[in-house]
């Protein structure tokens, strides 16, 4: 690597480490009191909630959404709201994925998961207000002082709303369900992961743009480069379930083979996944090259060969 690229990629983790530690602090704030005037703790759902979101992760869909919204020329502070918003989305669909009814999972971040801690009606709760706590993190957005902010605010909301419904990550997480001791096609397994991970972070993409002021063909280029790095994160997600290491993914591995869950790997080998994962990543960022946004190529990037 040369000298450049070296302090181009030092400058990158910089940001990325400046916006994590903001993004936690944000998160902690909106997770303080949600109901504000109200009680603050009702039963244990709010420290059910917390249990999740403070438990950390990557942040990688809330940095994809601020990135895009810089990459058309917008603000990172027009698109916080937004980011935060995928956060809570996300904290929402592990603690379901991981309850006995679905994956029934004992490990999440690093730390027991939700249902174990807190029973699995307050988990059920918590993923529900958060759902809703993030359209209205997402609905504060104070965009008032540009001309078309309400109209770019409604864009967002929509396009996250349509991402994690019936026809994206729930549905492809039904997909996911209904496939259990089937014998699905690679084809449908690719289709079932796109919408149930894939779907996700293409919004991040697609609703940073929206609120950094982008035109619509621009949003929908962004929707769908986030959809493909989503489905290559998935199918790394898939890889990693083989041979990842629990401790770097904070969640356990080998639960897909215990469970007989068709995934990309039980149809295609190791190698082959690879050469798919490098292959719709170069896609996603063919996508992106008119925008020229060093922050998403290197997120994006971050997918290949990563390790949690
Ligand atoms: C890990 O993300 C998460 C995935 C690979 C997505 C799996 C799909 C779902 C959980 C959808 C479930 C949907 C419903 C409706 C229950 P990550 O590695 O970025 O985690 P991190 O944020 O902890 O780093
Ligand atoms: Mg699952």
């Amino acid at each position: 690597m040369t000298e450049a690229e070296n302090k181009t990629r030092a400058e990158l983790s910089k940001w990325r480490e400046g916006w994590v530690k903001r993004l936690n602090g944000e998160l902690s704030r909106a997770m303080k009191n949600p109901m504000e005037g109200e009680p603050p703790e009702v039963g244990n759902l709010l420290s059910a909630m917390n249990h999740t979101i403070e438990g950390g992760g990557k942040r990688l869909r809330a940095l994809l959404v601020l990135a895009a919204a810089e990459a058309v020329g917008g603000q990172e502070d027009w698109a916080l709201p937004g980011a935060l918003a995928v956060e809570m989305i996300h904290a929402y669909s592990l603690i379901h994925d991981d309850l006995p009814a679905l994956d029934n999972d004992d490990l999440r971040r690093g730390r027991p998961t939700c249902h174990l801690v807190y029973g699995e009606a307050v988990a059920i709760l918590a993923g529900d207000a958060l759902q809703s706590l993030a359209f209205e993190t997402l609905a504060s957005a104070d965009l008032a002082k540009l001309a078309d902010g309400p109209e770019r605010l409604t864009k967002a909301l929509f396009i996250l709303a349509k991402a994690i419904g019936p026809l994206g990550m729930v549905g492809g997480q039904a997909m996911d369900l209904a496939f259990e001791g089937q014998s699905p096609s690679l084809t449908q397994i690719m289709t079932m992961e796109s919408k149930k991970t894939g779907f996700l972070m293409g919004s991040c993409l697609a609703l940073g743009a929206a609120l950094g002021g982008a035109k619509e063909g621009t949003v929908k280029a962004f929707e769908e480069s986030g959809r493909l790095a989503g489905l290559a994160f998935q199918i790394s997600d898939d890889q990693l379930n083989v041979t990842g290491d629990p401790k770097l993914m904070g969640k356990n591995v080998g639960t897909d083979a215990k469970k007989d869950k068709a995934s990309v790997t039980t149809l295609i080998s190791q190698k082959d996944a690879t050469e798919k994962v490098s292959f719709l990543l170069n896609q996603a960022l063919d996508g992106l090259k008119p925008f020229g946004s060093p922050k998403l190529e290197w997120l994006i990037g971050s997918i290949f060969g990563r390790s949690s």
